[in-house]
This record gives structure tokens, C-alpha cells and sequence, in this order.
């Protein structure tokens, strides 16, 4: 993984809000965020790779690059994605537009990695983004996401209306700044036998339509 401070710096000057970190990932994050994907995940999809630091650990756990799906919103970014991942799918994209794009035909996606910087998007933007993410996402799937914040990225609220729910996966402490993981799936929908009520593990829950949200976290 070559060193990518000075580029991603100079990217957080142009841009801070979009950009959202300094510098990218370390090695701690990188691997706990890939930690439960393996060849056997099928489809992935990462969203603000930035300079790839959790692409290279996605193949270097055996994901297959054409299975790779990046969207990046940075062209700086995007350009340097598409030089550095040539056998993967780089896509110049605001990832609050994922349900209007036709990315994939079904819902074959095993897990989406993220690296946006959520705590600074509104809250419209990110429904937008993970109730456009979920609709790629296969029954039983998950949506990684790291924050340096002290608790989930997404509030409750937002959890409850798209029918999901998060579970710290755990944290890097030897990130700077140090960072945690959240894994995001869908709730399992309850269904009504003989009275009682019994989860249906393998139904996929209806989103709410989305609306692709004006981009106010990057300003360009
Ligand atoms: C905190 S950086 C993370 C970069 C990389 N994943 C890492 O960990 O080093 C956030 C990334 O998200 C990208 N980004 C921000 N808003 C975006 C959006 N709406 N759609 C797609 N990418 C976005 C930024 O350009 C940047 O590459």
C-alpha cells in the first residue's frame, strides 16, 4: 500500500467536509472493517475508498477485482481508483444516488464497505445513501461502517424507518484517530404463526422510496 498522506491531505484541504479524515485508513482499520469478508461474499460494494486503503484489503482477502464496485465522489480520487484497480469497477459518483443508478441487476451484493464520512451528510442524505445501498444488498448481507465517533454513525431514527440494525463489530484503537466499526443489516421481519410471532430471517424488508438529496456534505 503506498504512502498516500501528502495526496490525501492536500485532498482534505480542497475539500474537508467531503473528504472527512486527514489522512486515510491505517492498517488496524483496514482489517477489522474487511474482517468478516471473505472470497465466498460475492459482490462488494465500497463506497469513498478514497486512495483504496480497504480495496487493497479486500484483495488481499481473496475478493475477486471484478467484484469490486467503487464509488468515489472525489475526482482526484476517482482518477487515481481507476489507475491503482484497473480490473474493478471505478464509478465517479455522489453515493446519495446509488437507488437511481441501475448498478447491478437483482440484489447480488454480499457486503458494502464504507468509509463515507456519514456524521458530516444530513440526515436525508444518509437515508439516501442506505436505502440505495440496501437495495443491492442480498438477503443476509451487511453494510460495514467506521466513525470516529463514539457511537453508531447513524441514529436511531434513521435505523428504525429503513427497518435495520446496527452492532459494533469492534474497535481500532491503533488507528489515529482511533475508529470503530459498525455492522449494518436489515431487521428480520416478523411474521404471524399461530398466533404468535415468529422472525422470517430470509425476507428482505421493503425501503421507503428514496430521494436523491441535494449534495451538501461536497461542495464542489
Ligand atoms: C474519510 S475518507 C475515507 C477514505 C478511505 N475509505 C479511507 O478509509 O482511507 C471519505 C471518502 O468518501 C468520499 N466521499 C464523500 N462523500 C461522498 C459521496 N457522497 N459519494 C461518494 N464518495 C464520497 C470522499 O471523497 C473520501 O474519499
Amino acid at each position: 500500500m503506498p504512502n498516500d498522506f501528502l495526496s490525501f491531505f492536500l485532498s482534505w484541504m480542497s475539500s474537508p467536509r467531503r473528504v472527512g479524515a486527514i489522512a486515510p485508513s491505517g492498517a488496524a482499520l483496514a482489517d477489522l472493517i474487511t474482517r468478516e469478508i471473505s472470497t465466498t461474499t460475492g459482490p462488494i460494494l465500497e463506497l469513498g475508498p478514497g486512495t483504496g486503503a480497504f480495496t487493497y484489503k479486500l484483495l488481499k482477502r481473496g475478493v475477486r477485482p471484478q467484484d469490486l464496485t467503487l464509488i468515489e465522489y472525489g475526482s482526484d480520487f476517482m482518477k487515481l481508483l481507476q489507475m491503482r484497480f484497473p480490473g474493478s469497477r471505478v464509478l465517479w459518483m455522489d453515493a446519495g444516488r446509488l437507488a437511481t443508478e441501475h448498478l447491478y441487476d437483482g440484489a447480488p451484493v454480499g457486503a458494502v464497505v464504507s468509509g463515507l464520512p456519514l456524521l458530516n451528510m444530513s440526515r436525508r442524505k444518509v437515508i439516501s445513501i442506505l436505502s440505495g445501498a440496501f437495495s443491492y444488498v442480498r438477503p443476509g448481507g451487511a453494510f460495514y461502517q467506521f466513525t470516529y465517533g463514539m457511537s453508531c454513525p447513524v441514529p436511531r431514527p434513521v435505523l428504525d424507518r429503513l427497518g435495520l440494525r446496527a452492532k459494533l463489530v469492534d474497535r481500532a484503537l491503533l488507528n489515529v484517530p482511533p475508529a470503530a466499526v459498525y455492522r449494518l443489516t436489515r431487521r428480520p421481519q416478523m411474521k404471524l404463526i399461530a398466533g404468535s410471532l415468529a422472525p422470517e430471517p430470509s425476507a428482505q424488508v421493503a425501503l421507503e422510496p428514496t430521494h436523491p438529496a441535494r449534495d451538501d456534505s461536497a461542495a464542489r
